[in-house]
């Protein structure tokens, strides 16, 4: 199965009314009729691409003010975007000139933030590529996107279009349409395509910044992660530190989906707290649901728990999670996470790129138990929780990428957040919302691609 990125419809790339102070940042002056501000409207609304003394931002400029700022990535592990720079800078040499990855693939079937971007604001996400390239010394900037996003290659393209033709444009720009897979967003994957092969992950070190496309350095940043590096360029380190948190800086974008008001992408200060963070989309989800943050392979909490937690890798690890890719999922209390998570766990098997034992056989493995324990026969869910905990543990750290890991924090997730429900359904009663599950799935999964998976 796989990702079919022309499901999305333009209405789910939605931007819920910022709740940072003011008019928001990345998401600022976004058009209400949902169309891309065009270059003119994007320097109207931010200003130009200049340094406080009129120059643009060079190499050791960029790094310090990253740096500086404390940003880090949005994509998903937070990692800090100054010493992935450094890593690029450091491997390139005199020889090998590095290459910039604009990371728009947004994998994760229900996450919309990196959409929003790309269709509404693009040259927000270019101005932040052009100051990575410059950074790094890169010429090449390539946006990569899943095949089918129809609605983000558009975007991406008409925005080059418009650089060149007013001479904004300082790299040459590609825009990438691979493979809709789950794992094609991981950045060896797209490292691997981009120098000819399929785009599965590969065994690293060395990592993609060491020896990337084309065995060149190569910096694959998350879109949102290049958007905020084009608003701390032209506004300052402090500017960007005065929202967020001392250790996690800034704003940040949060797809909300499931059991709200008006599902969306908001921009919330880094910190904030997750009640806050649902307030835009229609207040918080009802007493004894459930949510899932971080992502399809993220943490399952109880909403009760969860509503309090600061939204950050700080927060969230004091309940196991992490911000992950910015999403956060609201079961209803009529929903069942057992049936949800054997549904997720179902797909995310089937997204492996099956070079590894832990994709060929634990993920399997790990979906099968998850189906007994949601709806399997008595013997097969009685059995279940023990093998979940025992399989969790025999894929984790076990692949070449952070895949199976994923899988196996979802599972355990379960197991800790809901112990009272798999309980219940492991001893062959599950609860009403289980059947209900069955025929109203919550948390949206794309539907099987015609032909089988692709990897090219
Ligand atoms: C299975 C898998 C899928 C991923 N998919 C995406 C994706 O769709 N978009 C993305 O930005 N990062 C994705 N990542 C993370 C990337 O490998 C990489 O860390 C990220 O693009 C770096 O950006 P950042 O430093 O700005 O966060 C994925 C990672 C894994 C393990
Ligand atoms: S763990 Fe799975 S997805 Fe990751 S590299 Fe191995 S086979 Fe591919």
């Amino acid at each position: 199965m796989s990702v079919r990125p022309a499901e999305r419809s333009p209405a789910d790339e939605r931007a819920v009314a910022p709740s940072v102070p003011g008019p928001g940042r990345v998401l600022r002056g976004l058009r209400a009729d949902g169309a891309a501000l065009t270059l003119a409207e994007h320097l109207r609304v931010h200003g130009p691409l200049i340094d406080h003394g009129g120059h643009r931002r060079g190499e050791h400029a960029v790094v310090g003010l990253a740096e500086a700022a404390g940003l880090r990535g949005r994509g998903g592990g937070g990692f800090p975007l100054a010493d992935k720079l450094r890593t690029v800078v450091g491997a390139a040499g005199h020889t090998r000139r590095p290459v910039v990855v604009v990371n728009a693939a947004e994998s994760e079937p229900a996450s919309r933030k990196d959409a929003v971007l790309l269709t509404r604001t693009p040259h927000l996400v270019l101005d932040g590529a052009a100051l990575a390239a410059a950074a790094v010394g890169a010429r090449d900037v390539v946006v990569w996107l899943h095949r089918g996003d129809v609605a983000g290659a558009r975007a991406a393209r008409a925005a080059v279009g418009e650089r060149a033709a007013t001479g904004v444009l300082g790299v040459r720009h590609r825009v990438v349409e691979g493979p809709p897979r789950y794992v094609a967003g991981e950045a060896s994957a797209i490292a691997a395509h981009l120098s000819g092969g399929p785009a599965r992950p590969r065994v690293t070190p060395p990592r993609v910044a060491q020896r990337g496309v084309h065995g060149r350095p190569t910096l694959v940043s998350n879109a949102e992660t290049l958007a905020h590096l084009a608003l701390v360029a032209r506004h300052g380190p402090g500017w960007f530190r005065a929202l967020g948190t001392p250790e996690e800086p800034g704003t940040t974008l949060v797809t909300v989906l499931g059991a709200v008001g008006v599902p969306g992408v908001v921009e919330v200060p880094v910190g904030t707290p997750l009640g806050a963070v649902l307030a835009p989309t229609g207040g918080p989800p009802p007493v004894g649901g459930a949510v899932l943050v971080g992502g399809y392979a993220g943490t399952w909490l109880p909403a009760d728990r969860a509503l309090p937690l600061p939204w950050s890798q700080a927060g969230l690890a004091a309940a196991g999670g992490t911000p992950g890719v910015g999403l956060v999922a609201v079961l209803p209390a009529d929903a069942c996470p057992v049936a949800e998570t054997a549904r997720l766990v179902g797909w995310l098997a089937g997204e492996g790129a099956q070079q590894c034992g832990p994709c060929l056989n634990g993920l399997p493995a790990l979906a099968g138990a998850c189906r007994a324990l949601a709806a399997g026969p008595a013997s097969d869910a009685a059995a279940a929780p023990g093998l979940l905990h025992r399989w969790a543990g025999m894929v984790e750290g076990r692949g070449a990428c952070h895949h199976p890991d994923g899988v196996a924090g979802l599972v355990r997730s379960l197991l800790a957040a809901f112990p009272d429900e798999v309980a219940r359904h492991a001893a062959g009663r599950p609860c009403p919302a289980a059947a209900v599950t069955a025929t109203r799935s919550v948390l949206p999964l794309p539907p099987p691609e015609p032909g089988g998976p692709a990897w090219r």
